[in-house]
C-alpha cells in the first residue's frame, strides 16, 4: 500500500513527522538492555498520518488519518505492528485516489464560496479501554473499536445505539465501578453534552450542559462522585474563518471556569467555579478530599491549536498545576506545582483515575519555536520532588504511559514506556524505564525497524 509521491512542505509533514504508508509486523525485535520478564501487554501510540494531503503548506496536524503503532511485549520479547484507522472517509478517498476532506485550515475556503466542507472521523487522537474493549478516538466523531494484537479497525462503535453525540478523545473510566464518563462538544448548540456509559457498554445517562459559547473542550476529569468540565476561552468564531483565520481562537471575554457535576447529575446540579484566565489541554487527575475537589492539570496562560505569532511560546505550554474547589464554601485556590519545567501529556497509574494518586509522569517540552519533548518527568505529590529522565541529544519523545509490573506491590512499581525518535537519523526506539529508578538509563530500548512519526496519545493495555 502506498500513496502517490508527495512533496511535504508543512513542518508537521516533514522530518520526524513525515507520514509512513507501509503497514508492517516485525517480530522478535532487537533490544539494547533487557525487556523485563514481569512486563506483559501492549504499548500503543496513535497519531495523525495523512494518506492524502489537500494542501501541503496548510496542513493542520489535527487533520491526518489515524495510525496506531503497537509494541506487544511478553516473555522478554517484543513485536511491532502499525495500522491505519480504517475510517469510511479514508476508504472513500482511496477509492477516489485523491483527497475529499479539506481539513481545518481549508474550511474557510469552502465556506467563503458557500459550500459546506465535510469532516472526517479520523480516530487519530487517543485510545481508551473500557470493559476489555479498545477504542481509537477523535473528539469530533464516534469511537472506533480496535482489535488486539492486530490493531485492525473493527468499526465505529455507538454503544448499541445509545451514544447520541460526539465522543471526546479523553473519556474517563472509573476502574472501581466500570463506568466511563464522556462528553461531546459542538460549535453549535447544544455546546456540551455529557454521558455516563455503564459497565455493560451503554450510555445510560445523557444530559446537555449549558455553557455560554461553543468552545474546544479537549479533556475532562472525574472523582468518585463528580465529573468536571473546564469551560475555557478557546472559542469557535466562524467570522474569523471567512477572514482566512483559524475558526478556533482565544477569547478572554468567555471567562474561565470549572464545572463540577454529580456523576449522574445535570445542568441543575452543576456548580461553576471561576478561575484565573487559563487553558489546559490535558488533565492529570482529580479526587475528593473532604469538601474539596483537587484538580491537577497542565495549565497554560493561553490556549491555541497552533503556535500564535507574536506570543511567547511558553505562554501556550502547560505546567503542572493544582486547583482546590470547595463545594461548600465555593472558594477556589490555585497553585503552580512545578515552576521549572513546561510539560504536557500527564499520566498516572490508570486505575487511580478519579482517586488520589501520588505520582504523575509527564512529557517535558524543549521550549523552542516548535516545541518537542526532550525528557519525561516524574512528579511526587507527597514530597513535591521532580525527577527527570533526559532522552539525550537529538532525541524527541512523546506521551509516555505507566505500565504496572505484573503483581505490582506499590503505586510506582512498574515501568514508564515511550517512543523516542532520533531527529538526526529518524530512527525510533521504544524506551522502557524503571519507574522506581527513574533517572537511570532505560532497562530496555527496543529498536523499531521502521520510522514511527510523532503522534498524540499513548496507552498501555496489560496482557
Ligand atoms: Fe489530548
Amino acid at each position: 500500500m502506498s500513496a502517490k509521491p508527495q512533496v511535504y512542505t508543512s513542518k508537521y509533514l516533514s522530518g520526524t513527522y513525515e507520514p509512513v504508508f507501509e503497514e508492517v509486523v516485525c517480530e522478535d525485535l532487537e533490544v539494547i538492555g533487557q525487556i523485563p520478564n514481569d512486563l506483559a501487554g501492549h504499548f500503543l501510540r496513535i497519531g495523525p498520518n495523512p494518506y492524502f494531503v489537500p494542501d501541503m503548506e496548510r496542513y493542520h496536524i489535527f487533520d491526518g488519518d489515524g495510525m496506531i503503532h503497537g509494541v506487544q511485549i511478553s516473555d522478554g520479547r517484543a513485536t511491532y505492528r502499525n495500522k491505519f484507522i480504517d475510517s469510511s472517509g479514508l476508504r472513500e478517498e482511496r477509492e477516489k485516489g485523491d483527497w475529499i476532506f479539506p481539513g481545518l485550515n481549508l474550511y474557510g475556503d469552502f465556506i467563503a464560496r458557500g459550500e459546506m466542507p465535510r469532516s472526517k472521523n479520523t480516530g487519530n487522537t487517543a485510545m481508551v479501554v473500557h470493559q476489555g474493549k479498545l477504542f481509537g478516538l477523535m473528539e469530533g466523531g464516534t469511537p472506533y473499536a480496535l482489535s488486539l494484537p492486530t490493531l485492525e479497525t473493527v468499526g465505529e462503535h455507538d454503544f448499541d445505539g445509545t451514544l447520541t453525540h460526539n465522543f471526546t478523545a479523553h473519556p474517563k473510566v472509573d476502574a472501581k465501578t466500570g463506568e466511563m464518563m464522556t462528553f461531546g462538544y459542538s460549535p453549535f448548540p447544544p455546546y456540551l453534552t455529557y454521558s455516563v456509559v455503564d459497565p455493560k457498554g451503554q450510555a445510560v445517562h445523557t444530559r446537555e450542559i449549558t455553557i455560554p459559547k461553543g468552545i474546544m473542550m479537549h479533556d475532562c476529569a472525574i472523582t468518585e462522585h463528580y465529573t468536571i468540565f473546564p469551560d475555557l476561552p478557546l472559542v469557535f468564531d466562524f467570522e474569523k474563518l471567512t477572514e482566512g483565520k483559524s475558526m478556533i481562537g482565544w477569547d478572554p471575554d468567555n471567562g474561565s471556569r470549572i464545572g463540577v457535576v454529580p456523576r449522574f447529575g445535570s445542568d441543575e446540579s452543576i456548580i461553576w467555579f471561576e478561575i484565573e484566565e487559563s487553558f489546559l489541554f490535558h488533565v492529570s487527575n482529580a479526587w475528593e478530599e473532604g469538601d474539596e475537589i483537587v484538580l491537577q492539570a497542565c495549565r497554560s496562560d493561553r490556549g491555541a491549536i497552533e503556535t500564535t505569532e507574536g506570543l511567547d511560546v511558553k505562554d501556550q505550554l502547560g505546567r503542572l498545576h493544582q486547583w482546590r474547589l470547595n463545594l461548600k464554601t465555593r472558594a477556589v485556590t490555585s497553585e503552580l506545582l512545578v515552576a521549572d519545567h513546561h510539560c504536557d501529556f500527564p499520566r498516572l497509574a490508570d486505575e487511580l483515575t478519579g482517586y488520589p494518586n501520588r505520582y504523575i509522569y509527564a512529557a517535558r517540552f524543549r521550549v523552542e519555536e516548535m516545541a518537542t519533548f526532550d525528557a519525561e518527568i516524574k512528579y511526587d505529590n507527597q514530597s513535591g520532588s521532580v525527577q527527570i529522565h533526559e532522552y539525550g541529544p537529538n532525541k524527541e519523545g512523546g506521551e509516555a504511559v505507566f505500565a504496572p509490573r505484573v503483581d505490582a506491590k506499590s503505586e510506582d512499581d512498574g515501568y514508564v514506556i515511550c517512543f523516542v525518535n532520533d531527529a538526526a537519523d529518524r530512527s525510533c526506539e521504544c524506551y522502557i524505564i524503571d519507574a522506581q529508578n527513574f533517572e537511570a538509563p532505560p532497562v530496555a530500548k527496543i529498536k523499531i525497524p521502521t520510522r514511527v512519526p510523532h503522534g498524540f496519545h499513548a496507552a498501555w493495555v496489560p496482557a
